[in-house]
C-alpha cells in the first residue's frame, strides 16, 4: 500500500477508526497528525471494543509502528491513561510500537479550564466543545507560548516554563472567576507523566523519512472531519486544527508529493455532535438511530445529531481533500428505512446552490433539496460480498459516491473488522 491520507468527509465520527484498523493490515506505519484527545475512534476486534483518543488505531495490529506527530496536541496524563487502558485490554504499547513527536504541543489543565470558561461566556452561542482544552492549546501554539513534549522531558527547563505559564493563566482564570491552579500539583503530575513517556519520544519527522527510505507504507489517520476544519469548516463551530488532507503533511513533516492517495470516510447518512449548522438534520432519523442505541459520542457520550446524507457537503469535502476513494460506513443503519432522502443541493430564496456558503448567516437560510431513494429493507450486517448486497443498497451507495465525485472502494455494514466489503 502506498502512502495514504484518510480523512473524515463530514463532521467527524464517520467511522475513521474502523476503516484505519482495516487498512492497517497493509500498512507499516500509522500516523496521527492533528487534533488531540477530543477524538474518539471506535474499533471492534473479535467483539472487543476499543476507543482510541490520541493513539493511532493502528496500535491494535501487531508489528505496526504508530506515530503521534508534531501537529497533535497531547495531554500527557491522558496519554499515559490511554496506554495503561490498552495494556489492560491486552494490547502491548512499547516504544517499538508507539512514537511521540518531541515537537507536539502539550495540553495543560489551564487549557481545559479556559475552554470551559469560554463556552460558559458564549452561553447559547457555545460551540459545544469536548472541553478537552483543544482550542486554548492550539491558541498557545500559534501565539508561540506553548510548551512542547521536548520541554516536558527536560525537568529543569520544564519547571521554569510551566511556572511562568501557570502564573499568567492564573491571572486570567481569576479574572474570569474560575478556579486557579496549584503549580506544585500540576508540575508533579506532569513530571510523572513525562518520565513515563520519555522512552516514546522521538524526532518523528526523521523517523518517518527513514521509514519511507526503507519502503514503508504510511497511513495518515485523520481526526475530526472536513467541516470541523479550522479553515474549511463551519467556523466558529469547528475544532482548532486542519482536519483536511493538508493537515497530514504539516502535522507529520511528510511532503505533499510523497502522498499517493486520499481516502474519504463518510457515513451513509450524516451526524454531528456539538453546536453549529447542519442543513439536513432530521428528527425522525435521529430518533430511529438513537432508539437502535447508535450515535452516542465516543469521547463525551453526548447524543449525536443525525440527518440525511448531504451530498453538497461530501462533494465539497472531495474537492478540498482531493478524495480518490470513498469508504462508506454505517450502511446498515438505513436497513429499515422505507424511503431514503439525500440532499443534492440547497435552495436560498429562488437561488439554487451546489456548495456550502461560508457565511453562517447565509448557510442558515439554506433549505435542502432532496432526492429520494427506495430503501432495501433487508438486513445487511451479515453481507461480506458486494455481489450479495441488496440491489437497492448497492444503487444507493453508488449514487451517493457519484454525487460526491469519488470512487466507492469500501462499504461497511457493521462495527467489526469483518463487516467490511471491498467494492
Ligand atoms: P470515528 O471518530 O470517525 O473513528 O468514528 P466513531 O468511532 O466516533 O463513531 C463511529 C461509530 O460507528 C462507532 O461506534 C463505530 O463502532 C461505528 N461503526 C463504524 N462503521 C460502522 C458500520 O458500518 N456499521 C455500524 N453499525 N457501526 C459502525
Ligand atoms: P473524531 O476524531 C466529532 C467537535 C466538538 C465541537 C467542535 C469543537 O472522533 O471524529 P473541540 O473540543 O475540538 O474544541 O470541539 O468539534 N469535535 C468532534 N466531533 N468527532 C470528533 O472527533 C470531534 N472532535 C471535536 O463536538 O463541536
Ligand atoms: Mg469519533
Amino acid at each position: 500500500m502506498a502512502n495514504t491520507i484518510l480523512v473524515g468527509a463530514q463532521w467527524g465520527d464517520e467511522g475513521k477508526g474502523k476503516i484505519i484498523d482495516v487498512l492497517t493490515e497493509n500498512a507499516d506505519v500509522v500516523v496521527r497528525s492533528q487534533g488531540g484527545n477530543n477524538a474518539g475512534h471506535t474499533v471492534y476486534v473479535k467483539g472487543q471494543k476499543f476507543v482510541l483518543h490520541l493513539i493511532p488505531s493502528g496500535i491494535l495490529r501487531r508489528g505496526k509502528l504508530c506515530v503521534i506527530g508534531n501537529g497533535v496536541v497531547v495531554d500527557p496524563i491522558n496519554l499515559v491513561g490511554e496506554i495503561d487502558g490498552l495494556e489492560k485490554l491486552g494490547v502491548q504499547v512499547s516504544p517499538k510500537s508507539l512514537s511521540l513527536s518531541e515537537t507536539a504541543h502539550l495540553v495543560f489543565p489551564y487549557h481545559r479550564l479556559l475552554d470551559e470558561q469560554r463556552e460558559l461566556a458564549k452561553g447559547k452561542n457555545k460551540i459545544g466543545t469536548t472541553k478537552r482544552g483543544i482550542g486554548p492549546a492550539y491558541g498557545d501554539k500559534v501565539a508561540r507560548v506553548g510548551l512542547r513534549v521536548c520541554d516536558l522531558i527536560h525537568p529543569a527547563r520544564f519547571e521554569v516554563k510551566l511556572h511562568a505559564r501557570i502564573a499568567e493563566n492564573n491571572k486570567v482564570l481569576k479574572a474570569l472567576g474560575a478556579k486557579t491552579l496549584n503549580f506544585r500539583e500540576v508540575h508533579a503530575a506532569y513530571r510523572k507523566a513525562g518520565d513515563r513517556l520519555a522512552p516514546f519520544v522521538r524526532n518523528t519527522v526523521v523517523q518517518l523519512h527513514e521509514a519511507m527510505q526503507d519502503g514503508a507504507a504510511i497511513l495518515f489517520e485523520g481526526a475530526q472531519g472536513t467541516f470541523l476544519d479550522i479553515d474549511h469548516g463551519t467556523y466558529p463551530f469547528v475544532t482548532s486544527s486542519n482536519t483536511t488532507a493538508g493537515g497530514a503533511c504539516t502535522g507529520s513533516g511528510v511532503a505533499p508529493h510523497r502522498m499517493d492517495k486520499v481516502v474519504g470516510v463518510m457515513k451513509a447518512y450524516t451526524t454531528r455532535v456539538g453546536e453549529g449548522p447542519f442543513p439536513s438534520e432530521d428528527a425522525e432519523i435521529s430518533d430511529m438511530l438513537h432508539a437502535m442505541g447508535r450515535e452516542f459520542g465516543a469521547t463525551t457520550g453526548r447524543a449525536r445529531r443525525c440527518g440525511w446524507f448531504d451530498a453538497v457537503v461530501t462533494r465539497q469535502a472531495a474537492m478540498v481533500n482531493g478524495i480518490d476513494d470513498l469508504a462508506i460506513t454505517n450502511a446498515d443503519g438505513l436497513d429499515t428505512v422505507e424511503t431514503i432522502r439525500v440532499c443534492i443541493g440547497y435552495k436560498v430564496g429562488s437561488r439554487k446552490l451546489n456548495y456550502l456558503p461560508n457565511d453562517l448567516e447565509d448557510l442558515a437560510q439554506c433549505v435542502p433539496i432532496y432526492a429520494e431513494f427506495p430503501g432495501w429493507r433487508t438486513p445487511t450486517h451479515e453481507v461480506r460480498d458486494w455481489k450479495k448486497m441488496p440491489a437497492k443498497c448497492k444503487a444507493y451507495l453508488k449514487a451517493i459516491s457519484e454525487l460526491t465525485g469519488a470512487k466507492l472502494a469500501i462499504a461497511s455494514v457493521g462495527p467489526g473488522r469483518e463487516q467490511t466489503i471491498f467494492v
